[in-house]
C-alpha cells in the first residue's frame, strides 16, 4: 500500500515537475509574512493628580513601547522598526479634558511658553496617535490619559486597554494589532486615604521657606523637591521629593504592611502591585520585600541612592540570580534580553509581571499564545522550534511544523495530497505552506520532499 503511494507519487512528480522559490521569491516573501506585535506599559502604573489648582505631584502622562517581529519561515525572527509604524488609541476614552482640570493650570505649572492645547500632553502627545521609532522598538512618551472612560466620569477604571496597530509604511497593510494595559490612576492618597483634610491644609502646614508662598498656587512640588520622574533638579536645600516625603511618613502605618505604602501609592482599590510575585507563588510579597520600608526609603537616597534610577533588581543574588539579571547597571524596564526582546516583552511591566490578577494585562499573552502569563512559547515568535538555546537558556517545547502543509497541526498524508497539488501548480502555497512543505530545504517542492513526508508519516507510526 505504502509503496502504491510512492509509486504514484513518483509518477506524478516526474509528469508535471516541481515549483521553485525563484527569482521573484522576494515579492512573495513580502507579501505573505507574518507579524507579531507585543506591547508593554513602561512602569506597570502611572499616578496622575485629578485636581491640579492647588498642588501638583505628577501630572497626566503615561508611556508605552512596543515591539514588531517579523516572523520568517525557516529563518531567524526579525526585530523591525524603519518601514513600519505603530498607531495607538484608547477605545472608549477619547478625551481628557474635563476629566481633570490639568489644562487649565498646565502652562502655568510647567512654565510653558503657551497654553497647552486640549487633550494634548507635556510632549505633544493625544489620546491617539503615532509611536516614535527607536533603534529595536516603537515608544509613544507621555499620552495624557486618565482613568475615566468616556461614559463614566465617576468611577477610576485603572487598567483600560490601548489599542496598538502595526502598519506597512509602503503598502499601507495592516500587518498585527495588540491591546495591552495603560494603568493610570488617581489615587494619591493625601486626602483620600484620610490622612490630610484638605490640600490646602497640607499647603499651609509646610515650613516657611524661602520662596515658598502657600497662596500662589497652584503649586508643583518637585520645582524645589527633586524629582528624576519630571526631570526636575528642585533646590539642593529642599532635598529631593522622595526624600522628602518618605521620610517625613516614615511612622504613618506599620513598616512591614503593603497598606503603609497604599496610602500613597494606589492605592486600596487600584492596588498596582498585581503580578506574579503579588499573587502566585507560595509566599507573597509586598514592596517592602524589594524596596525596604519606609525607613530604607529615605535612608538609601542619603547613601546616595538616585530616587526611581537605582530600584531593585530581578538579578538580585537574593531573587532571581544572574541568569535572570537586567543589563548591567540598566532598569529592568531598559533591559533587553532574548533576541533583543525588551525583558518587559515577555515579562510584562514592573509590578505587573505576568500572569496578574488584572484581566487586562493578560489578554496578550492569551492571544498570542493560548494562555496567560510569561511569552514562553517560542512558536509566538519562531516558525519553527529553534531547539534550544531560547532565553535564559530555556529550549521550550517542541513544535510540529514540517510537513503540516494543511497547515492543521498535524502530519499526515493530507499534507501529501495538499504538497501533490502544489506541485501540481492546482494551488498556490504561501511562504509557510512552501516552508513546512520543503522539507529537505533546498528551495525546491517537488519529489524528494514527498519521499520525505511518507517516511515522516511512516516513521511516525512505527
Ligand atoms: C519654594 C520651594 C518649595 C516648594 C514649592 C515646596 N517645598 Fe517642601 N521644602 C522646601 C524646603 C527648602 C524644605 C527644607 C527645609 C529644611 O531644610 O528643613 C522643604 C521641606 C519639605 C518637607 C520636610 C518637612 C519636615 O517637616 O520634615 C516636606 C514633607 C515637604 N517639603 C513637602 C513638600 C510638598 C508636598 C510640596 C508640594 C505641595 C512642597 N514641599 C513644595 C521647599 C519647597
Ligand atoms: C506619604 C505618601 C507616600 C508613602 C506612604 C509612600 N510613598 Fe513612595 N512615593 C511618594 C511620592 C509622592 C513619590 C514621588 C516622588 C517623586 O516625584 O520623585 C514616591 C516615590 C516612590 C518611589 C520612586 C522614587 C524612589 O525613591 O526610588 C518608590 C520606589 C517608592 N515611592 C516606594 C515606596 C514604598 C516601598 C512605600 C512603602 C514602604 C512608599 N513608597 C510609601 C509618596 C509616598
Ligand atoms: C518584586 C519586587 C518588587 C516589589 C514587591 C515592588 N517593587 Fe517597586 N520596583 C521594583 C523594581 C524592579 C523597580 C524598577 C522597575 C523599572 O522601572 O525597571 C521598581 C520601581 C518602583 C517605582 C519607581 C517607578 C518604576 O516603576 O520604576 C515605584 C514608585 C515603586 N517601585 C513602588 C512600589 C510599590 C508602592 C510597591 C508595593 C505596592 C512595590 N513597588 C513593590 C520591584 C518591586
Ligand atoms: C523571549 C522571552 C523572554 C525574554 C525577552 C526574557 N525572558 Fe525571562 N523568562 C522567560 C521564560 C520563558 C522564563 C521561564 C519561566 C516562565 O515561564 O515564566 C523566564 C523566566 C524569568 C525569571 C524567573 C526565573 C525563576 O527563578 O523562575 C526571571 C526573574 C526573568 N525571566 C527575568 C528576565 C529579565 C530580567 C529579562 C531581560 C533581561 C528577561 N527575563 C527576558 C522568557 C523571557
Ligand atoms: C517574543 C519573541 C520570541 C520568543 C517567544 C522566543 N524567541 Fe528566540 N528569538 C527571537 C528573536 C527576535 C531572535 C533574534 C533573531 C536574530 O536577531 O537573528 C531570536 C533568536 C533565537 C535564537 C538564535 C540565537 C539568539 O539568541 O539570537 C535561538 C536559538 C532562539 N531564538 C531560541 C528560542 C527558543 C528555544 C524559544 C522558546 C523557549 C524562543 N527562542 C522564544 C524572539 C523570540
Amino acid at each position: 500500500m505504502k509503496n502504491h503511494i510512492l509509486l504514484a507519487i513518483f509518477a506524478s512528480s516526474f509528469v508535471f515537475g516541481n515549483i521553485t522559490l525563484s527569482s521573484n521569491s522576494s515579492s512573495v516573501n513580502n507579501t505573505r509574512e507574518e507579524y507579531v506585535l507585543i506591547g508593554w506599559n513602561d512602569l506597570g502604573m502611572h499616578c496622575a493628580n485629578q485636581d491640579f489648582s492647588n498642588i501638583a505631584v505628577l501630572p497626566p502622562f503615561n508611556n508605552v513601547r512596543a515591539q514588531l517581529i517579523e516572523k520568517i519561515p525557516g529563518e531567524m525572527p526579525q526585530i523591525r522598526t524603519t518601514g513600519f509604524r505603530i498607531e495607538y488609541s484608547i477605545p472608549g476614552n477619547t478625551y481628557s479634558v474635563g476629566k481633570t482640570n490639568f489644562w487649565q493650570y498646565a502652562q502655568d505649572l510647567f512654565g510653558l511658553p503657551e497654553p497647552l492645547p486640549d487633550n494634548i500632553g507635556l510632549t505633544g502627545l493625544g489620546l491617539a496617535g503615532e509611536m516614535a521609532l527607536h533603534d529595536q522598538y516603537f515608544e509613544a512618551v507621555g499620552i495624557p490619559n486618565t482613568p475615566y472612560t468616556d461614559d463614566d466620569l465617576v468611577n477610576e477604571q485603572p487598567y483600560q486597554l490601548i489599542h496598538l496597530e502595526a502598519i506597512d509604511e509602503s503598502t499601507g497593510a495592516l500587518l498585527a494589532t495588540t491591546d495591552v494595559t495603560i494603568p493610570v490612576s488617581n489615587e494619591i492618597g493625601c486626602v483620600q486615604a484620610g490622612c490630610h483634610s484638605s490640600e490646602t491644609q497640607i499647603l499651609y502646614e509646610h515650613e516657611d521657606e524661602d520662596g515658598y508662598d502657600p497662596t500662589a498656587t497652584p503649586i508643583l512640588c518637585a520645582s524645589c523637591h527633586a524629582s528624576n520622574a519630571l526631570g526636575t533638579t528642585g533646590d539642593p536645600e529642599a532635598r529631593s521629593m522622595s526624600y522628602r516625603i518618605h521620610k517625613k511618613h516614615r511612622e504613618e502605618g506599620p513598616l512591614y504592611n503593603i497598606n503603609t505604602c497604599y496610602k500613597c501609592h494606589p492605592g486600596p482599590d487600584t492596588q498596582c502591585f498585581r503580578g506574579v510575585m503579588e499573587s502566585g507563588v507560595d509566599e507573597l510579597m509586598i514592596c517592602q520585600d524589594c524596596h525596604g520600608t519606609m525607613n530604607t526609603m529615605y535612608q538609601s537616597i542619603d547613601q546616595g541612592r538616585e530616587p526611581w534610577l537605582d530600584e531593585p533588581s530581578c538579578g538580585d543574588g537574593n531573587c532571581h540570580g544572574a541568569n535572570y539579571a537586567e543589563e548591567p547597571n540598566a532598569l529592568f524596564r531598559e533591559s533587553q534580553g532574548h533576541g533583543g526582546m525588551f525583558c518587559s516583552a515577555c515579562h510584562g511591566s514592573p509590578h505587573a509581571v505576568y500572569p496578574t490578577r488584572v484581566d487586562n494585562d493578560n489578554l496578550q499573552s492569551i492571544s498570542l499564545q493560548g494562555h496567560a502569563g510569561t511569552l514562553s512559547d517560542c512558536a509566538v515568535c519562531h516558525t519553527s522550534w529553534p531547539g534550544g538555546g531560547g532565553p535564559h537558556g530555556y529550549s521550550g517545547e517542541p513544535f510540529e511544523t514540517m510537513g503540516d502543509a494543511n497547515l492543521d497541526g498535524e502530519v499526515n498524508v493530507l499534507d501529501i495530497v495538499v504538497i501533490i497539488g502544489f506541485i501540481l501548480g492546482q494551488d498556490a502555497p504561501d511562504d509557510i505552506e512552501f516552508a513546512v512543505s520543503d522539507l529537505n530545504g533546498d528551495g525546491n517542492l517537488d519529489v524528494l520532499d514527498i519521499v520525505l513526508m511518507v517516511q515522516l508519516i511512516i516513521g511516525d507510526q512505527l
